[in-house]
């Protein structure tokens, strides 16, 4: 009995099927080498492009940090020229404001010369009146003081008598309180004046507080009027339930000071400057949900169509130089809605007049929510 099988002990067919047999095997070898080679080629180009996958992230990790880097630095660079224009703006509107002041300064002083003039031919008047009584007083209580001790009269009555006739009694009982009244008048006007003048001036903070519109805009209006009162009549119908609404008092009141300015300046135009009539100066305020809303109407000039687009651009304007630098009406929009998140617009139509509208929202944002200023139709 054989276990295995001696070659030489095979035969020829034998043989040959032994060698297809071993043939065949190789070739499934071969057959399963080739396709572990294939896998291992797979693995390799699979290992391959994870490789560039990474390699793609890692600079596009690298990208990312340098163009955060980049977009830092322009955030940092963004910052400085806000606050660089923030500066800036806040001299301009200072600057602004100091000039309107000087422009004012004569008017008020114009303002302030009238009233203190009559109150000065008042008690003049007064003081003339006074020391003529006096001496009246003076000669009747002789007459009395002589009746008392039974002395002779006939030399004092006739001086009473013509002291009476030259100091004008009657006159006088009439004239005295009303030169005494208008003095009174004129002594408050400027009062009223200087103290506008104070309100106008006060520096106000920086943050914004509950002001009376009402208050504020009367007080422009008393500063402003040297500006006006040759060419207009100015009405201030403010709706009287109106709450204090949070403001900036001395930007606002400047905003108010341009406009009105304005519309005396459009009503100058189409009136020979107050030679040709008198022109009207509506300042009226409404209360919305969430807003108030402020309309400036003048029958001025109107704007022409080709101006409307560009009145809100700084330096802008139509004035003679010395009139009119164009910066109200850019500094009213920053203020109004950049520091305010307030609107301004006008309407207008030529040779009829203008409207300005502000509206101002009634919560500050800063403080809470914020309330958008377009509830009122
Ligand atoms: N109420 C108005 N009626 C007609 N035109 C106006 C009125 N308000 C402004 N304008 C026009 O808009 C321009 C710009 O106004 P803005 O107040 O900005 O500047 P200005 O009045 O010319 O100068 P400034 O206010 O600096 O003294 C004016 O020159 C004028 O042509
Ligand atoms: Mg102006």
């Amino acid at each position: 009995m054989t276990t295995g099988t001696v070659l030489g002990e095979l035969s020829l067919p034998e043989l040959t099927l032994k060698v297809d047999a071993l043939e065949r095997k190789l070739r499934a070898k071969e057959k399963t080498i080739r396709v572990l080679i294939q896998r291992v080629e797979g693995s390799a180009s699979e290992v391959h492009s994870a490789f560039w996958v990474l390699e793609q992230n890692i600079a596009l990790e690298k990208m990312v940090v340098k163009r955060t880097a980049e977009i830092n630095a322009q955030k940092e660079q963004l910052a400085q020229a806000l606050a660089e224009l923030q500066g800036a703006q806040a001299k301009l509107l200072q600057a602004q404001k100091l000039e309107a002041i000087g422009q004012l300064a004569a008017g008020i002083a114009h303002e302030v010369n009238t009233p203190t003039q009559y109150v000065s031919d008042n008690t003049a008047f007064a003081k003339r009146a006074v020391v003529g009584l006096i001496e009246t007083l003076q000669a009747s209580l002789a007459v009395v003081q002589a009746v008392q001790e039974g002395r002779d009269t006939s030399t004092l009555i006739p001086c009473v008598d013509s002291l009476l006739k030259t100091a004008k009694i009657p006159y006088l009982l009439v004239q005295l309180p009303r030169a005494l009244d208008q003095a009174q008048e004129g002594l408050g006007r400027v009062a009223t004046i200087v103290q506008a003048m104070k309100e106008f001036s006060h520096p106000s903070s920086a943050e914004k507080t509950p002001v009376n519109l009402r208050e504020a805009i009367e007080t422009t209006i008393a500063v402003a009027r040297h500006e006006w009162k040759y060419l207009a009549d100015v009405d201030l119908a403010m709706d009287p339930e109106m709450p204090p609404v949070p403001v900036l008092r001395n930007e606002f009141n400047q905003v108010i000071l341009n406009l009105i300015v304005n519309a005396a300046h459009a009503i100058g135009g189409v009136t020979a400057g107050g030679s040709e009539g008198r022109g009207k100066i509506t300042i009226a305020g409404r209360t919305g949900v969430d807003s108030v809303e402020i309309r400036i109407t003048d029958t001025g000039s109107g704007i022409p169509l080709h101006a409307r687009a560009k009145v809100f651009e700084p330096f802008y304007t139509t004035k003679a130089v010395g009139k009119g630098t164009g910066q109200g009406l850019a500094i009213a929009y920053s203020v109004i809605v950049d520091k305010h998140q307030g609107s301004i617009s006008f309407e207008t139509e030529p040779g009829q007049g203008t409207t300005f509208i502000i509206t101002l929202p009634l919560r500050d944002a800063g403080l809470g929510a914020a309330a958008p200023a377009k509830d009122i139709p």
